[in-house]
C-alpha cells in the first residue's frame, strides 16, 4: 500500500514542491486546507487529496489525522513573513508556535490507537537570530530576533520535547532561506526578481528595498523538500541544519538579479530606511555537514543560477500578463 503523507501549508512554496516530490516517490498525499476558497488550491497537482483543518483548531487537527491516518506529517503551515510577526505577534504565536503543539497533540492522541506517525517540523534559521557562531550547526544556541523567530523556537523545542517525553518520531529541519519562482512576492528574492522584471519590461522605474547589508544563506526550495523527506526516513529521529554553506548580502542578490537581466542595479534601487526591521538578523550561514554525512543530502542549484531562474520566470510571467499577487507562481 502507498505510504500516506499529510502536509500543512500545502499551498505555500514548500508545500507544493513537497507534494510533487512525495507523489513522485509513490506517496498518497493529503493537504490540510483552511478557509473556504483558497485560490492556490488550483495550483496543486491533481492527485493531491484535501482535508479541512486549521492549526488554530485542535479538534479539526485530530479529525484530520483520524481521517487521513498518515504515516508521515509535515508541518509547514505558519505565518512565515518575518515583518508581519511584529504587526500580529499574538496571531504568529498562535499559528507558528501553538500550531505545532496542536499538531503534536493530534498525532499523540491518534497514535495511541495504533501505528507510528512520523512528524516533521519546519524549524527555521531565524531561531539563530543574533548568531553566536558562524557557520551555524545543530548545536548553535538560539537568539531569535522577531516574534516569528521566538514562535519557531517554541515549536522547535516542543518537537524535541515530544520526542523525549513520548518517544515520538518527531524531528525538526532547521532550514535556511530557500527560494524559487514560487516564492511569495513579499520575500526579498522574489521582490527583487519581480522588481527587475517590471523595470526590464518598462512597467516600473525603481525598486525600494530595506537593509542591503543583511546576509543570508539562500538555496533552492526544490532541493530543501528532498531533505525534509530524507529526514523522516532516517533510522533515528534527529534534527538537521539544511543550507548551502554560502552566504550573500542583499546587495549581492540585487546585483546578481539586475545583471541577469542586463541592467545596472545602481540606477534603479533605492534603500529605504522605512523598510528596515525593528531588530535585524544580520548574518546567516549554514554548516550542512551533518545532513551531507547522514542523509547524503546536497544542494544542487548555486545562488547565481537560482536568482537567474527567478528573474527569467518573472520576465515570462509578466510579459504573458500574469499577476504575481493573484497566484504567486507561474
Ligand atoms: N522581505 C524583504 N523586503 N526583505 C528585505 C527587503 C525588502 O524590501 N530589503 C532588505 N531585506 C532583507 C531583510 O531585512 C532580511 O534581512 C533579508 O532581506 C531576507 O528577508 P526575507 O526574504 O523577508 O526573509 P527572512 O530571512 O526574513 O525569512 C525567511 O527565511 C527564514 C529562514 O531563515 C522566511 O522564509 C522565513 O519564514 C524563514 O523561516
Amino acid at each position: 500500500m502507498a505510504r500516506r503523507a499529510l502536509i500543512t501549508g500545502i499551498t505555500g512554496q514548500d508545500g507544493s514542491y513537497l507534494a510533487e516530490h512525495l507523489i513522485s516517490e509513490g506517496y498518497e498525499v493529503w493537504g490540510l486546507i483552511r478557509g473556504q476558497a483558497n485560490p492556490r488550491v488550483s495550483k496543486l497537482p491533481k492527485d493531491v487529496h484535501l482535508v479541512r483543518g486549521d492549526l488554530l483548531d485542535q479538534g479539526s487537527l485530530i479529525s484530520a489525522v483520524e481521517k487521513v491516518r498518515p504515516d508521515e506529517v509535515y508541518n509547514l503551515g505558519a505565518i512565515s513573513f518575518v515583518p508581519m510577526s511584529w504587526e500580529q505577534a499574538e496571531l504568529t504565536a498562535e499559528v507558528t508556535g501553538m500550531g505545532v503543539l496542536r499538531m503534536l497533540e493530534a498525532i499523540r492522541v491518534c497514535s495511541s490507537r495504533g501505528g507510528e506517525i512520523r512528524f516533521y517540523q519546519a524549524s527555521s534559521s531565524e531561531m539563530f537570530g543574533q548568531v553566536r557562531e558562524t557557520p551555524q550547526t545543530e548545536v548553535t544556541p538560539f537568539h531569535p530576533r522577531s516574534p516569528y523567530g521566538v514562535a519557531k523556537t517554541y515549536g522547535h523545542f516542543l518537537t524535541q520535547n515530544y520526542r523525549e517525553s513520548y518517544g515520538m518520531y518527531a524531528v525538526s529541519g532547521i532550514l535556511f532561506n530557500h527560494e524559487s519562482p514560487r516564492r511569495g512576492a513579499e520575500f526579498v528574492t522574489r521582490k527583487v526578481s519581480l522588481g527587475v522584471a517590471r523595470i526590464k519590461l518598462g512597467m516600473a522605474s525603481e525598486l525600494r528595498l530595506g537593509n542591503l547589508e543583511a546576509r543570508r544563506d539562500w538555496g533552492y526550495a526544490g532541493d530543501y523538500v528532498r531533505a525534509m523527506h530524507l529526514m523522516l526516513q532516517a533510522p533515528n529521529p534527529e534534527d538537521f541544519v539544511i543550507g548551502t554553506g554560502r552566504t550573500q548580502s542583499v546587495r549581492e542578490l540585487v546585483e546578481a538579479a539586475f545583471t541577469a537581466a542586463g541592467l545596472d542595479w545602481e540606477r534603479y534601487v533605492i534603500a529605504d530606511q522605512a523598510l528596515h526591521r525593528p531588530a535585524e538578523v544580520d548574518l546567516l550561514c549554514a554548516d550542512p555537514k551533518k545532513a551531507r554525512m547522514q542523509l547524503g543530502w546536497e544542494p544542487t542549484v548555486p545562488f547565481e543560477e537560482l536568482i537567474a531562474m527567478m528573474v527569467e520566470s518573472d520576465l515570462r510571467l509578466l510579459s504573458e500578463g500574469g499577476d504575481p499577487q493573484d497566484s504567486s507562481w507561474p
